[in-house]
């Protein structure tokens, strides 16, 4: 059995990671130890059937890293820039996996997400790529619902609106969005159980609210509760942010495309807790049926599933809420555009934790201990 170091395992990532995997047994396959920064020598989680060390190792421990098969991090890019050259640079072949973006483009690494790209990961394996990265979430999302338009090759470009929720930020940003609940709520109590309060009295008052020095926003800067935020991550370039950026770059790198697949549009963040949302206009190499479309996308993979336009079903199944927690990755709203017979539009949502970050870890790791 290969020995697995887990670092930052304790986070929100890395917690969904340690979830799966019990879920999945997938711990009777490796031999674990678990990783810590701060806490060394404390108890290590307990995982039934799974043969790990009882306490807490340094997760800067250079020479325990170098003794291991295969080192999966949840970590962050702090953790990925310290010690990945270090132990490449002293000759550590062991495997890599990683869900910060630091290594995603670099050449010798291998973005994962083998229901779309599994010819190209087996391929890395057997060339000796040693480095296997998730990629961006909004990329796995798109990815595993549109998974049949682009390994068909039908899809010219895509212009993409996301609507991303809390948990992509972080746990500190998520907290503080539930803070801001608490603060409005506390502060409007009594105005909800007076009838004679009227509703733009309320809003005027949640609106002073957010003006309120005590309002909870050291990591948003501003409200994200009854708000949005149309800017995520840092500048790349020409006024395209770096999530942005990602969508064409991570995508092109994952199917491996002999011609770029043309992707752009605004990443927002939104009040929901950890499921991302897209809004999809996709320009088509052919005009093809809605049928045919919607045959391509159901028979990709079996996580995706094919929500009927219709205001019933959108309702009940395209939704953060109803997909929070879950594997599924709905795909709704198809249909063609206004603009023209080759202009397809659609919308789907998916779990930002799951399939956006943890699951294609998972699955990596599977592959490699097989
Ligand atoms: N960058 C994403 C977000 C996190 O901010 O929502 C998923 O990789």
């Amino acid at each position: 059995k290969k020995t697995v170091g887990f670092v930052g395992w304790r986070g929100m990532v890395g917690s969904v990671l340690l979830q799966r995997m019990i879920e999945k047994k997938d711990f009777k396959k490796i031999n674990a130890i678990f990783f810590t920064t701060s806490q060394i020598g404390e108890k290590s989680p307990i995982i039934k059937d799974c043969n790990h060390t009882k306490l807490l190792q340094n997760a800067y421990d250079i020479d325990l890293l170098y003794s291991l098969d295969i080192i999966i991090t949840c970590y962050g890019t702090e953790y990925t820039n310290l010690m990945y050259y270090k132990l490449r640079s002293i000759g550590w072949k062991g495997y890599w996996i990683d869900a910060a973006s630091e290594l995603r483009m670099i050449q010798e690494s291998c973005i994962v997400l083998d229901p779309i790209n599994l010819k190209e990961i087996n391929k890395s394996i057997d060339s000796g790529i040693k480095t296997f990265v998730g990629a961006n979430c909004t990329v796995s999302l798109m990815l595993m619902s549109l998974g049949g338009l682009f390994s068909a090759n039908l899809i010219e470009w895509i212009s993409v609106s996301t609507y991303q929720a809390a948990s992509g930020a972080g746990a500190k940003h998520m907290l503080e969005l539930l803070n801001q609940m608490n603060f409005i709520s506390k502060n409007i109590d009594s105005d909800l159980e007076n009838e004679s309060m009227s509703i733009l009295n309320i809003e005027k008052k949640i609106t002073n609210l957010y003006k309120s020095k005590n309002f909870p926003k050291k990591y948003f800067k501003i409200p994200l509760l009854g708000n949005l935020i149309p800017w995520i991550d840092s500048i790349h370039n020409i006024g395209q942010t770096r999530e942005e950026w990602k969508i064409q770059a991570e995508t092109n790198k994952i199917i491996s495309s002999n011609k770029k697949i043309l992707i752009d549009g605004n990443c927002v963040r939104i009040a929901t807790l950890r499921c991302h949302s897209q809004s999809f206009v996709i320009k088509l190499k052919q005009d093809i049926s809605i049928i045919e479309v919607e045959t391509i996308l159901r028979n990709h993979n079996k996580w995706v599933s094919i929500i009927p336009n219709t205001a019933e079903s959108s309702l009940k199944y395209l939704n953060p809420a109803y997909v929070s927690g879950t594997l599924f990755t709905p795909i709704g709203r198809i249909r063609k555009l206004n603009i023209g017979k080759k202009y397809l539009s659609a919308f789907t949502v998916g779990d930002q934790l799951l399939w956006g970050a943890a699951e294609p870890l998972r699955r990596i790791l599977c592959i490699l201990v097989k």
